[in-house]
């Protein structure tokens, strides 16, 4: 099983910014959605590549810079076109102020 691997201080997030993260060699994006909840997704967009930690997140959605897709934070389900295939959702974890995310995609 994959390790956890601390990424941020959770007071270092404000909530619905997107922060870009490194996950061992992976991009991911993070997102603190409420007080006590963070989401980690892809940060690569399945449309063509844009970097999704660079869209806004509105109505606990984030829009992909480029064209508009938009991704569900808490599934990473796609919401909107041009997109068609979802992110991965990585697991996450707070403890004594810090976030920490698993890449389980190989688990
Ligand atoms: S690259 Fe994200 S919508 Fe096109």
């Amino acid at each position: 099983m994959s390790d956890w691997i601390s990424v941020s201080r959770l007071d270092a997030l404000a909530k619905d910014s997107p922060l870009a993260v490194e996950l061992g060699d992976e991009h991911i994006m993070i997102a603190r959605i409420s007080d006590d909840d963070v989401v980690a997704l892809e940060d690569l967009c399945t449309h063509d590549g844009g970097e999704i930690s660079s869209g806004c997140i509105v109505d606990g959605a984030i829009e992909c810079p480029r064209h508009g897709a938009k991704f569900c934070l808490k599934t990473g389900d796609v919401l909107a076109p041009p997109a068609y295939e979802g992110l991965h959702r990585f697991p996450v974890k707070l403890e004594d102020g810090v976030v920490w995310v698993r890449d389980d995609r190989w688990d």
